[in-house]
């Protein structure tokens, strides 16, 4: 017993949970996602599984993208990248919805899994699927060797080392960090990317790890906002564009380990339902970043705070406006608006994990939940 003790102690790396440790580990978790793919120096995106694959890539219909639960958000972030960069139509399907839909697949169509683990039965079916209506199926997983990354024709592993809390945390932040780099890739091969945007994108993508670093200096700040928000029953998050997928994820990260109620929104969507929720026991998270429809938000922000809502903001270092209208305010680094989601997404990590700490519940190991889901 008191051997798995200390066993247990030393793989937790001095942390107190495998989560909080997963956390922290992103800054080295995304550079090692980059080792030998992102060559700012030359100005190229090495990726030997888009290269072997470019014409299909270049040729394909859509890319059609399928993922449960935080992969899937992911996939959302993925959509919005590749449109963005590389203009390349995508979908973006839970695979237990895809699998049994009948959907039109053809072989001009590439099929993207994503899986932390390579072993979730639904995504596993979705590829299976796939590769019978002659689609070219492309995985990102973490964990080598598994069911997923062996059923796929190609793809690339996210490189996080293992993840052992069952929120998922430096998976997420890798996915995104491969989906950009396949984005960038293909808009540069496409046309669709002028070099020096490209360039930038390059320089701006280098800077995250160090980036994520000094914003994990933010958690006795976040440790102190989770304090006077731990008692919440429910809560909203809301983010617009490259953040809208951030929003759900954040409400998912509270929900899974602290079983609070929080359901994630486009913040444009709130005035469709969720603003009748809203009171001075709702806790509304918000993602007003610079770049990113800035006022849009901030008009958000605005009918929040009318309805009496605590808002809680991530903003971007220097902001403002944002400052005099929110109850609390999350500063991020300055990036560009389509990398933001590596930044915006921890402050959120963090404060599911003090709540859920707060509250005593098993962080690591929440109820009900399965680290994969190997069955439907
Ligand atoms: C994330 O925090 C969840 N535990 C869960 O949604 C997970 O992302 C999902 O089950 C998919 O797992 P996978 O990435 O291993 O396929």
């Amino acid at each position: 017993q008191k051997l798995q003790m200390s066993l247990d102690q030393i793989e937790k790396g001095g942390y107190e949970h495998f989560m909080l440790k997963e956390i922290h580990e992103q800054p080295k978790a995304i550079t090692d996602t980059f080792r030998g793919r992102m060559l700012a120096e030359d100005n190229i995106i090495k990726m030997s599984s888009i290269e072997l694959n470019l014409d299909k890539f270049l040729n394909a219909n859509r890319i059609i993208i399928v993922a449960c639960g935080t992969s899937w958000h992911a996939g959302l972030v993925g959509e919005y990248l590749f449109e963005d960069m590389a203009r390349i139509p995508v979908e973006v399907e839970y695979a237990s919805e895809f699998r049994y839909r009948n959907p039109i697949i053809t072989n001009k169509d590439i099929v993207i899994a994503i899986s932390q683990s390579g072993e979730t039965a639904d995504t596993l079916a979705a590829i299976k699927l796939a590769k019978s209506k002659g689609a070219f199926v492309y995985g990102i997983c973490n964990v080598v060797g598994s069911s997923i990354a062996r059923e796929t024709h190609a793809g690339a592993y996210t490189h996080a080392g293992p993840e052992i809390g069952v929120a998922s945390t430096k998976a997420f932040t890798t996915q995104i960090t491969v989906l950009t780099l396949i984005a960038l890739k293909l808009g540069k091969a496409n046309g669709s990317l002028a070099d020096h945007t490209f360039k930038n994108y390059l320089k701006k993508m280098q800077l995250i790890p160090k980036q994520v670093e000094e914003l994990l200096n933010i958690d006795e700040h976040v440790k102190q906002i989770s304090a006077v928000y731990k008692d919440a029953k429910n809560c909203l998050y809301l983010g617009r564009g490259f953040n809208f997928p951030v929003a759900l994820e954040g409400a998912l990260k509270l929900k899974e380990i602290s079983y609070i109620h929080a359901e994630g929104y486009p913040a444009a969507e709130m005035k469709h339902g969720p603003i009748a929720l809203i009171d001075e026991n709702m806790p509304i998270f918000v993602i007003a970043t610079n770049r990113g429809h800035y006022e849009k938000v901030v008009s958000n922000i605005q009918e929040i705070k009318s309805r009496a809502g605590k808002i809680i903001a991530v903003v971007t270092e220097g902001d403002t406006t944002v400052k005099e209208i929110a109850d609390h305010v999350i500063e991020i680094p300055d990036t560009e608006e389509a990398l933001t989601p590596l930044l915006t997404t921890i402050p959120f990590q963090l404060l599911s994990y003090h709540i859920a700490v707060m509250l005593n519940k098993n962080v690591d190991q929440p109820r009900n939940l399965a680290k994969s889901v190997t069955v439907e």
